[in-house]
């Protein structure tokens, strides 16, 4: 018999802790024991105690919901899904489009390469639609909190431009509306578009002059970009059992909720008061890609998937694939 390993590790080098299963994903997701990342309190403290102001980072932390529990977290939840309803028209031209883009570039025979030609038009796409700035990737790094302070000073200073940009464009705006602007022009278009490049990769890998409608479409994601959720302990660091009794931070594997049986892959949109704010949208433009390819009357050849060179979301940064008749 093999004897079975603890649900928590320790995932080197950082000594943050990591779940084994989807059960583990689900325990900490849903534990009161466990907060988002304090990461507004720890931007303000540097600023103050330590004179190293990212401001803009600062600032728009202030209404990221991620960084926030309780009341200030209901408040900037409430106001970001206001702004979504605000954009719902430009949002479903956004979809109409997305799809419009999949089903022709997949219909046509000859090459195509799904990253630059899809995921990347996708990713522009839907900021511009949520937000009327442009698209500026790498921006939702500041989620993880293990940025160098190079790599801080950049995202600050892109998110400085963004802010101008808004300024510029929404003269009109008020405080508020311009950091929901500007929190969606980060927050949003890169786990929808590293999401779709591995459900594409996952899909066509290996595969050679197969029907495209033949490929098992399923209306959940067979692969998902973001697959970390971050916590860290409420108050003192919390006992996990055999071999964790001292855990406070932690990275939620969330992909668990795709691979191990009989999890719920809905999960994979988070749980509870953090749940994904985009998930009917990502979900919807799917599922219609779904319907579309299970009637695709061409053939689909896998030819090559590049290495991951994006910082944040671990997708191939080429996927070359081959349509014909
Ligand atoms: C397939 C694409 C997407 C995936 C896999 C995804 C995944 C997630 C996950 C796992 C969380 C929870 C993180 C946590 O608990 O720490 C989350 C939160 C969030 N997502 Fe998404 N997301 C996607 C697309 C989008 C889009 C397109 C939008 C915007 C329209 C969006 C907006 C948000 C917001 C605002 C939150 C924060 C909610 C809160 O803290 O209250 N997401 N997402």
């Amino acid at each position: 018999m093999t004897k079975t390993q603890p649900e928590f590790y320790k995932a080197a080098p950082y000594g943050i802790w990591r779940n084994r299963s989807a059960n583990g994903a689900f325990e900490i997701l849903t534990s009161p024991d466990f907060i988002q990342l304090k990461l507004a309190d720890y931007y303000e403290n540097i600023a103050t105690r330590f004179g190293r102001d990212f401001k803009h980072i600062r600032y728009i932390s202030r209404y990221q919901p991620l960084f926030h529990d309780g009341t200030r977290h209901r408040e900037i939840r409430k106001m970001a899904a206001t702004y979504l309803r605000d954009v719902a028209s430009e949002l479903e031209d956004f979809e109409a489009q997305s799809v419009a883009l999949i089903v022709t570039k997949l219909s046509q025979p000859g090459r195509v390469e799904l990253v630059s030609e899809v995921v990347v038009p996708i990713m522009q796409k839907i900021a511009y639609s949520m937000t009327g700035l442009d698209f500026y990737p790498g921006l939702i790094a500041i989620l993880s909190g293990t940025n160098s302070l190079k790599a801080t000073k950049k995202i600050d200073e892109t998110f400085g431009k963004i802010f101008e940009l808004s300024k510029q464009r929404f003269p009109e705006d008020d405080e508020d509306k311009t950091a929901m602007r500007v929190l969606f022009a980060a927050l949003g278009s890169e786990p929808m578009g590293a999401t779709f490049a591995l459900s594409f990769d996952t899909l066509f890998s290996g595969v050679k002059r197969q029907p495209i409608s033949g490929l098992p479409w399923e209306y959940t994601f067979p692969a998902t970009g973001p697959g970390m959720a971050f916590r860290q302990c409420r108050h003192a660091p919390v006992n996990l059992g055999e071999g964790a009794q001292d855990v406070s931070v932690i990275d939620v594997d969330i992909s668990r909720f795709l691979k191990d049986d009989g999890a719920n892959r809905n999960h994979m949109f988070g749980i509870g008061a953090h749940a994904c704010l985009g998930r009917g949208l990502s979900l919807s433009l799917w599922q219609k890609v779904v319907d579309n390819m299970r009637t695709n009357p061409m053939k689909i050849t896998h030819i090559s998937s590049s290495q991951p060179t994006h910082k944040v979301f671990d997708y191939p940064s080429e996927i070359h694939v081959e349509i014909s008749e």
